[in-house]
């Protein structure tokens, strides 16, 4: 039992594609609160519909039943423009491939997300290169995607992630296509970030990788089956 207050309430939140004929039932009722500063491992097997749930929670997709409280507001009720503005505020994504843009470097990928903002370019590019020195790429910064190992990579994801200062970070999958030693390195940056008060959702298959959370939440047949 979490003392913490909950920031993310789901309560019997579904999500069915439709696809010509074909009703495709991805989730089928997830009931789930995630306590303000939380480390929780979301797992399941492939195709159980992690992808969709961290789309849901981080108001990129909106779910076709059910409720989602983020601090305690019923985001069904906000119009498009504020979601994007809470999205931005709140959230972090690390997708489950990389999505950096292949012809920036490393620096100006880190920089995107800030760029629909207020803060002067001097400042974000100042806070790209320091977030990028505390993911060990401080002699990388213009380098392109294609120049970096997929651990880079993956770095470089994380620190994009955590340029607007996020409260929630979503990982889908970050150890995904790395050796083991790289994972090793990207878990203790997800426990750093988390220890810096954040609250991360790490989504994974993996039960060694979800151990690495204080909780895991274990996705199956559309529904979570322990709370
Ligand atoms: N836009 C969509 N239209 C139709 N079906 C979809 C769509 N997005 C996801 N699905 C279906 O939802 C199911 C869950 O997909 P999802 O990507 O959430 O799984 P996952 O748990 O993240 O899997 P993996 O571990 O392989 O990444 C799959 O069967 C997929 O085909
Ligand atoms: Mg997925």
């Amino acid at each position: 039992m979490s003392a913490k207050q909950p920031i993310i309430c789901l309560q019997d939140i579904e999500k069915t594609f439709l696809l010509g004929d074909l009703t495709i039932e991805v989730l089928k009722g997830v009931s789930l609160d995630i306590g303000a500063g939380e480390f929780v491992a979301l797992r399941g097997v492939s195709g159980s519909g992690k992808s969709t749930l961290m789309h849901i929670l981080g108001l990129l997709d909106r779910p076709t039943g059910g409720r989602y409280l983020l601090q305690g507001e019923d985001v069904a009720a906000l119009p498009d423009d504020r979601l994007s503005a809470l999205r931005n505020r709140l959230f972090g994504f690390i997708f489950q491939t990389f999505h950096l843009i292949p012809y920036l470097s490393a620096l100006d990928n880190v920089m995107l997300p800030g760029l629909y903002g207020a803060t002067p370019a001097r400042q974000l590019r100042r806070r790209a290169q320091e977030l990028l020195s505390q993911v060990g790429l401080a002699d990388r910064l213009h380098f392109r995607p294609g120049q970096l190992s997929g651990g880079q990579q993956q770095r470089v994801a994380m620190a994009r992630a955590l340029l607007n200062d996020p409260q929630v970070l979503l990982a889908d999958e970050p150890t995904g296509q790395l050796d083991s030693a790289t994972s090793t390195e990207i878990i203790a940056l997800l426990k750093t970030i988390h220890s810096q008060g954040r609250t991360v959702i790490l989504v994974t298959h993996d039960a060694a990788t979800a151990e690495s959370a204080e909780r895991e939440v274990l996705l199956h047949d559309g529904l979570v089956q322990n709370r």
